[in-house]
């Protein structure tokens, strides 16, 4: 493989790593250093992490499981704010199993208490020192599920919004399923709440809760045992779930501030959000649907973006259009579902943005504008958006305000009564995923229509998958599979980390860097792996002071409290039960990579 040019990043592209394999590697001349672990303290009174004694409280003193979205702001030379997803648990690797067993309140209360939100203060001596953890700064803050959020936009205070505990239908408790996300050019967190039916037993009698997910079986989390209004079916609570699967604003900045969740962007399992400023101060959010054969959404606010002025640009998500994704192929020869670049040399073509809500008021007919935003995804099928093979992130390049839409994989594209593949989704049993190029008509985030290609198609040809990488020779790039979470240096190159490899191309998850512009477009360069059953999240790239953070998610998730597959990041294997007090098995964490 050819070296990497970088000039503000430079690195040798790391082997592919066998899936079994418990490391986390990086590339010569790099190392690696857990910034943060699952259970750490983040207050003066938070207990130490102790494995066969967590309680509910000592857990919502300390840094939560499952790190997905992760962001560094940095504030000055020597301070930044660490923000961080906490999406869900994996209760049979974090607990021992007698306690599964014999205390289940206590295992589900403590994983509720492992859910939600974090916000940690970051010093360091100096600059491209690494960084760490100022246990109990005054910004450090652990969003719960007893934290309120308020509901804003046109659905806030409607009734598919409303509950007996909360007649206003305008102020929820908690946040679940927190996948990826965005930080906006006012300073604050998006937050998608992704796989929220999975929280919920419900009667699954009616449409818009089948289209979601939402059935009358326990949920797998099981907090229907403890809180009421996890299970819809009691009266009153009917309209909880209603309340989850939206696009969270949080700023990480004022630990006292309300954050919120915006119904002007629609509910459906949203992976995360990223907004686009354009040249005429209009602001769009980019948003994936991560669901076989759900949708592309873009929101567009009412409002324009002042620089410098907060209170505007923190009304910008609370008024605006609401559109969905069609994408239309231009090549003559028939995508049969092979891969086989088209006749014209690309996969490429037009779309438009269909209307759902504009300006507030509904598109679609037969559907009120609250209707549009609780129920989204009914919506968007009768508007006639293109079913895609699960958009995860969703992320406009700074650089070059192109929009990268990772396309993770799609087990079901064209196989039963799944959708056929069309030149957009053209791989039928997509394993390993592809990610596409959106162009903004006139460089204009509110414009109705698009052009599109596919930047590639993921894989390993030397395995025989096959792929395609924008026309760069496929024997020369890092095999990569499944396109999760996207991130952009100040060079505008594009980074993917990857969940699902495993299952694809047989190696561990990692981050890669992939080349947009010039000659070498469409070059893959593995810069780091992740420890065996883990996935690579919210990657961060500082490559000013060659810092890169990713978040490792679910470690050695098919191992067992006592029989575990993965003890990374601490190695502590003695005693497997972990009767001495220290942890024997896998923790999420936070990692900072730099020379
Ligand atoms: Fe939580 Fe779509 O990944
Ligand atoms: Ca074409
Ligand atoms: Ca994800
Ligand atoms: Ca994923």
């Amino acid at each position: 493989r050819p070296e990497s040019v970088s000039a503000t990043l430079p690195f040798t592209p790391i082997d592919p790593v066998g899936y079994e394999v418990d490391e986390f590697t990086v590339p010569a001349g790099y190392a690696w250093i857990p910034l943060i672990r699952w259970g750490d303290p983040l207050f003066d009174d938070s207990p130490a992490f102790d494995a066969m004694n967590q309680t509910a409280e000592s857990q919502a003193r300390q840094f939560g499981y499952n790190n997905d979205y992760t962001d560094v702001l940095r504030l000055d030379d020597t301070h930044a704010l660490l923000f961080v997803n906490h999406e869900y648990t994996n209760e049979g690797i974090m607990f021992p199993a007698a306690q599964i067993e014999n205390e289940p309140e206590r295992v589900r209360a403590v994983a509720r208490a492992a859910h939600g939100l974090s916000v940690v203060e970051l010093e360091r001596p100096r600059v491209q020192a690494p960084w760490s953890v100022v246990v109990g700064a005054s910004r450090n803050r652990r969003f719960l599920m007893d934290t309120p959020y308020e509901l804003t936009g046109p659905a806030a205070g409607g009734e598919l919004l409303r509950t007996s505990a909360d007649p206003t239908g305008t102020r929820v408790l908690g946040t679940i399923g927190n996948c990826a996300g965005g930080t906006t050019p006012w300073g604050t967190i998006l937050s998608g709440e992704e796989n929220f039916h999975g929280y919920f037993r419900a009667s699954g009698t009616s449409e818009a809760e089948r289209r979601y997910g939402l059935a009358d079986e326990p949920s797998v989390y099981g907090w229907e045992l403890d809180e009421e209004r996890f299970d819809t079916r009691n009266p009153g609570y009917e309209n909880e779930a209603n309340r989850f699967g939206w696009i969270v604003e949080i700023d990480p900045a004022d630990p006292q501030s309300t954050p919120r969740k915006h119904t002007a962007l629609g509910r459906f399992k949203h992976e995360g959000a990223n907004v686009r400023v354009d040249g005429n101060g209009h602001v769009a959010a980019y948003m994936g649907d991560d669901e076989r054969f759900d949708y592309l959404y873009k929101f567009v606010s009412s409002g324009t973006y002042r620089e410098g002025d907060r209170a505007n640009n923190m009304q910008l998500l609370t008024a605006g259009s609401l559109y969905v994704a069609r994408f239309d192929g231009n090549s003559e020869s028939e995508i049969d579902g092979s891969g086989e670049v088209p006749s014209d040399g690309r996969f490429d073509g037009t779309g438009e943005w269909l209307p759902l809500m504009v300006d507030g008021e509904s598109r679609v007919e037969g559907f009120t504008v609250e209707e549009v935003l609780v129920h989204t995804r009914l919506a968007a099928d009768l508007a006639g958006a293109t079913k895609m093979d699960r958009c995860e992130d969703v992320e406009p390049n700074p650089a070059t305000g192109r929009v990268y839409i990772a396309c993770t994989n799609n087990s079901e594209r064209g196989v039963g009564d799944g959708a056929v593949a069309d030149e957009a989704n053209p791989r039928a049993d997509n394993r390993d995923g592809h990610i596409i190029e959106l162009i903004e008509d006139g460089d204009d985030v509110t414009a109705a229509r698009f052009s599109w290609n596919i930047l590639m198609l993921a894989g390993d040809a030397s395995q025989g998958d096959p792929v395609y990488f924008s026309g760069f020779p496929a024997d020369q790039v890092s095999p990569i599979s499944c396109p999760d979470n996207v991130a952009f240096d100040s060079e505008g190159n594009l980074w993917i980390s990857t969940d699902g490899a495993p299952d694809g191309i047989g190696y561990n998850d990692g981050l890669f860097k992939v080349t947009l512009e010039g000659e070498r477009r469409g070059l893959v360069e593995q810069f780091l792996s992740v420890p065996t059953e883990a996935e690579t999240c919210g990657p961060v790239i500082h490559d000013d002071e060659r810092h890169v953070f990713v978040a490792v998610q679910h470690p050695g998730e098919d191992g067992a409290f006592g029989a575990q597959h993965s003890y990374w990041p601490d190695y502590a294997r003695e005693g497997a039960t972990g009767t001495d007090g220290t942890f024997h098995g896998p923790r999420p964490a936070v990692v900072q990579v730099l020379p």
